[in-house]
């Protein structure tokens, strides 16, 4: 695909000026970029792109995000300003003046919704100010909950140097699969899953003197089952303090939950935010996104810029063009410097997004969802929303569930918005039409609770005791087919009986903090004693996805290199392969470097297999090796993952059980092979069902893991004889 010409085009002005015609001469490949022309009239630059010879992007400029602040007023304390004085910082924040009247609030009543603009020192300074307020004598302990992993981290390591201690003394955090707390740790940040998890140990958190959910208007799954067990817990525990905290949104709905708990809202500071969206739809947005922001960086005013793409591959795709792109242009352009930021992202590149951008050079972060309400970046004057994220959907007829890349919802649309406009007035570009944000977004997202399956959740649930689900205290319950679908899937991977009560194995199955089918993997690996490969794998599946890159230039390589470590048998046996001649070459980087895998996903996925092995002693499996008999590690993860079944017939795979059509992903090592019967680890919706991650099976199998789930007759296969060799289209035909 030749690479779009970028052009800002000049509309009625007179002669190119002198920078225009530097402009014309910078070339980018085949790509060229001019300055936009002042618009006379307004003053403002015409925001006009052209993609090619005929394709025109035009933004309008159709309404204002109104603010509560002056567009000219006063300026928040420059960055220099705030290294001076931490404390000085922490007073300037829109929750400082409210500090007496929130500590009386929270004295006097049990529950109290705290709501508040994005940004104003919620998160980081309501844990505080109950610390100081002496929350934590005794030993007590706070826990604020986080619904991203990300933010967890951030946060607590932002509150541990406001508050001059060590990360891991007094403030930590804790998230699934990394522990950066202490026996000293009295403000604890950790994801609101770690905090459900917290409810097996400690049934009434008879250890924390505050609970904060944050960020309560994300609605995620976990967050949203936290409400119902916390204001249980607060029945029977009156001295236990329950935060809920939210950016302004939902918190009428609550305080209903909380039987009518008051709400306190804290006013933040909001400046105007114009709003500008494209003319005509986009066909490609993350092009347009890159050409978008060289243009805001060349035709605007100093201030940095936020982007808001859906996931970690297509951050690194867009950071990658730009930084591409900004080479080309050397040093005809100010410095730009381009900073992803998604949940995968190691800790000392995440910190890098919070440092003062340097004088005369500008700052995009790319980020996914997170930004949206969770992390505050300062200095951020533009956002560009191209208007999606990826969700998970499910549908409970078929039990299946994938991620998705939809629309996001008009209230996303907003907050993402709303955060150019928290230092001065700011700019918000759409990369979608006016009608398209009127006609084709939702008004807000659906609670992830109403469109995930809930295998999870429900098996936490049984381990706490919690039998009678359909009556659980639920803000918004789950469809019914869900939760029954959630039982039946239990019940076959034998974590429930026919009562629907917790068995041993569904007990073990708790423990781990895994999928129930990942579960089922890793105990399944005691029979067919293999547990050292089945943990590899089960740690690279959690890294999944981000093993392998791909640089421009290398493409072919980097193929190679990939190809190179396909065994017979699947996806699954290639990460294993992976990792152990990774382990083999002692860890190296260069190794990773050299075979083009990615050295932070191995490192993760290192760790993550380190806390699984950790906790095999406690679901009673003995460490060992199939010694190279893969036929075992594949009946374990069959074992695990009998659900997730596929059979070739005539026209294309469709899944054992409910017959949906499906593909195998074109990144698989399956792919051209195309085996009769497979497994797949997940399902991912882009342009069709792709599966990602396949293993291929033998149909006896099913029968031997799963008899009480599989019938020998639905795995007759009636046409074996005439199956034809290959179908579907090869890689090239699928570009
Ligand atoms: O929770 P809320 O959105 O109300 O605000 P917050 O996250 O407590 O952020 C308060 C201030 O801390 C903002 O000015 C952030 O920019 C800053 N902050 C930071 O510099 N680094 C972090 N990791 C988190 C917050
Ligand atoms: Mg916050």
């Amino acid at each position: 695909q030749p690479s779009r010409a970028v052009d800002l085009v000049e509309e009625e002005s007179g002669a190119p000026g002198e920078e225009q015609r530097r402009w014309e001469e910078a070339r980018l490949g085949a790509a060229s970029l001019k300055f936009g022309a002042r618009d006379a009239a307004s003053q403002e630059p015409k925001y006009q792109l052209v993609l090619e010879e005929e394709e025109t992007i035009e933004f309008v400029r159709a309404t204002q995000l109104q603010g509560n602040e002056e567009p000219s007023g006063p300026s928040p304390p420059s960055q220099a300003q705030q290294k001076e004085s931490v404390q000085a910082v922490r007073r300037s924040l829109p929750v400082f003046p409210f500090r007496e009247e929130l500590l009386a609030a929270i004295a006097d009543h049990q529950v109290l919704i705290i709501e508040g603009e994005t940004g104003s020192g919620k998160t980081t300074q309501i844990p505080q100010y109950l610390f100081e307020e002496g929350y934590t004598k005794k030993g007590m302990k706070i826990a604020c909950t986080q619904p991203r992993r990300v933010a967890a981290m951030s946060v607590a390591a932002r509150v541990a140097r406001e508050m001059g201690v060590k990360l891991g003394n007094e403030v930590g955090y804790s998230i699934r699969f990394e522990d950066c707390t202490s026996e000293r740790t009295v403000l604890r940040y950790m994801t609101d899953g770690m905090l459900l998890r917290e409810f097996l140990s400690e049934p009434d958190l008879a250890s924390y003197s505050v609970v904060m959910v944050d960020e309560a208007h994300e609605r995620t799954l976990h967050t949203d089952i936290l409400f119902g067990l916390i204001k249980d817990v607060a029945r029977f525990r009156p001295e236990l303090k329950v935060l809920v905290a939210s950016a302004t949104l939902d918190t009428a709905r609550f305080s209903t939950f909380f039987d009518d708990a008051p709400v306190f809202r804290i006013p933040g500071r909001r400046f105007p935010v114009d709003i500008f969206y494209t003319k005509a739809p986009e066909a490609d947005y993350l092009e347009a996104c890159v050409v978008s922001v060289l243009q805001i960086h060349v035709t605007q005013p100093p201030g940095d810029i936020l982007v808001f793409l859906t996931g970690q591959e297509e951050i690194e795709a867009a950071c990658e063009m730009l930084q591409d792109r900004c080479r080309r242009l050397g040093s005809k352009i100010r410095e730009l410097l381009v900073l992803p930021i998604y949940a995968n992202l190691p800790s000392d590149m995440q910190a890098r997004i919070f440092q003062p951008t340097p004088p005369g050079a500008r700052k995009v972060v790319v980020a996914t969802n997170i930004a949206e309400t969770s992390l505050t970046i300062e200095g951020i004057i533009y956002v560009l929303d191209p208007g999606f994220c990826k969700q998970k959907s499910y549908n409970p007829r078929t039990g299946m569930e994938s991620l998705t890349v939809t629309p996001c919802s008009k209230a996303s649309a907003n907050q993402r918005a709303g955060r150019a406009g928290r230092v001065a007035a700011g700019k918000c570009f759409r990369l979608y039409t006016a009608w398209a944000y009127q006609h084709e977004l939702e008004e807000t997202t659906v609670p992830e609770i109403q469109r995930t399956s809930l295998g999870n959740v429900v098996l936490l649930l049984k381990s706490l005791g919690i039998h009678d689900l359909m009556h659980f205290d639920f803000l918004d319950p789950p469809p019914y087919e869900t939760l029954l679908l959630a039982l039946e899937q239990l019940y076959a991977l034998g974590a429930l009986n026919h009562l629907g009560e917790l068995t041993t194995s569904g007990r073990k199955m708790a423990e781990l903090p895994v999928d129930p089918m990942l579960s089922k993997m890793i105990l399944a690996s005691e029979k067919y004693s293999c547990s050292e490969e089945i943990l590899t794998v089960a740690a690279m599946l959690s890294v999944n996805n981000s093993i392998f890159y791909r640089p421009k230039d290398k493409v072919v390589h980097a193929d190679n290199a990939r190809v190179n470590f396909f065994l017979p048998g699947g996806d699954h046996l290639v990460l294993l392969n992976v990792y152990t001649q990774w382990a083999e070459s002692g860890y190296s980087s260069q190794w990773c470097y050299e075979n083009f895998v990615q050295f932070r996903s191995m490192r993760r996925a290192r760790d993550v297999r380190e806390q699984l092995e950790g906790l095999l002693e406690r679901v009673e499996v003995g460490l060992s090796s199939c010694q190279g008999d893969y036929i075992r590690v594949r009946k374990a993860i069959t074992a695990g993952y009998f659900y997730h079944t596929a059979r070739l017939t005539r026209s294309g795979y469709r899944t054992v059980k409910q017959q949906q059509t499906v593909f195998i992903h074109p990144n698989s090592s399956l792919f051209e092979e195309q085996p009769r019967w497979l497994l797949y680890h997940e399902l991912v919706l882009t342009t069709k069902e792709f599966m990602r991650q396949v293993l291929e099976i033998e149909s006896s199998w099913l029968l031997e893991v799963a008899p009480h789930y599989y019938k020998a007759k639905e795995l007759e296969d009636p046409h074996s004889k005439k199956m034809p060799k290959k179908i579907g289209k090869t890689r090239e035909e699928l570009g």
